[in-house]
């Protein structure tokens, strides 16, 4: 199918269940949400691959080499991914001409919410469309795969959720499984303010694993009852199990150490104010959390208890069209 469009979007993520775990083989269920990075792609005719992004970090890649534009020491990290993104979706180097892509996104870095990815998948889509029109699973795979410059070790369930949207479940073994969700679920994402490090957490975890094998065993087995029983509960739509589930799931998190006080206070937090659960989303040690909502109103009314106590909220849905083309 062509595409005439160079304007391209992709969700962020969060992980509703089995963070930690997932890397020792048990399944995680995953989820895109509403809140999105969009790229726009066009040529240019000096060579230059020229990224401009309202992220805090824009710079040009030259054959003279790498110039900053915008940001600090941290914009060059941010970028290096996007950077690889756009040659991997070129297919090569443009030799004569050049490229430039401007993101705008709306959704916060380094707190485990797949920003990174979504900036991949719609950087690489917009590109694509530009020479060429490669298909969905094209697209994931090249985001992938750069991906694996910042987690080497990355399952590719970010980019996977950012380029087809939904609920889903992915495990090691066995690969990624769309869920058919009974409902779009409303969940408030809670900001710590404290960028994390997956790799260091995956890290401690491991050392935690290596120190408490027979007690790690037994919280993977209830990781993965809990997941069992999420992916049952989204697909009936029973939120009120969900959030159980959720609160559930935190526990253990909160037993391998990677919880975290601010964490555990925005969890308190949403609790309080009606969430039907909440817990860390991703590697934690700060970073996100997410609190569960019955409806609108309770929604508004946790992201607000939240942010009286000086923490970033925001109120998301269930996304389910993942990366979309747009007109430009
Ligand atoms: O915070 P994030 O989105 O980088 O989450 C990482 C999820 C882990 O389970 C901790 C690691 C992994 O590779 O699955």
């Amino acid at each position: 199918m062509k595409r005439a469009a160079l304007v391209a979007s992709a969700p962020a993520k969060v992980i509703l269940f089995g963070e930690h775990f997932v890397v020792y083989g048990t399944p995680a269920l995953l989820a895109a949400i509403n809140r999105r990075t969009t790229a726009k792609a066009r040529k240019r005719d000096d060579g230059k691959i020229v990224i401009k992004s309202d992220i805090g970090a824009s710079a040009e890649y030259a054959r003279t080499g790498f110039r900053l534009l915008k940001g600090d020491k941290k914009a060059k990290e941010i970028l290096d991914p996007i950077y690889d993104a756009i040659i991997r979706a070129h297919g090569k180097q443009p030799e004569s001409n050049g490229l430039q892509v401007e993101l705008k996104s709306d959704i916060p870095y380094g707190i485990g919410l797949g920003s990174s990815a979504a900036s991949c998948v719609a950087s690489i889509a917009a590109v694509d469309s530009l020479f060429d029109s490669h298909d969905r699973d094209w697209i994931c795979k090249r985001a992938v795969e750069s991906e694996r410059m910042i987690h080497k070790n990355s399952s590719g369930a970010d980019c996977y959720v950012s380029t087809f949207g939904g609920v889903m479940r992915y495990s090691k073994d066995g690969g990624y499984q769309k869920i058919n969700a009974g409902k779009q679920l409303r969940l408030v994402v809670g900001n710590t303010g404290i960028l994390h490090s997956t790799g260091r957490l995956v890290e401690r975890v491991s050392k935690f694993r290596e120190s408490n094998p027979k007690e790690f065993r037994s919280l993977s087995e209830k990781a993965e009852g809990i997941c069992a029983n999420a992916f049952q509960a989204i697909e009936l739509g029973n939120i009120e199990t969900l959030g159980q589930l959720m609160t559930k799931n935190q526990q253990l998190l909160r037993q391998i150490d990677v919880s975290h006080s601010k964490a555990e206070l925005l969890i308190t937090l949403s609790l309080q104010a009606g969430a039907l659960g909440a817990k860390i989303t991703g590697a934690g040690g700060g970073g996100a959390v997410i609190a569960l909502a019955r409806s609108i109103k309770d929604s508004a009314g946790i992201a607000a208890a939240i942010r009286k106590q000086g923490y970033d909220s925001m109120e998301v849905r269930t996304d389910r069209n993942g990366l979309v083309f747009q007109k430009p």
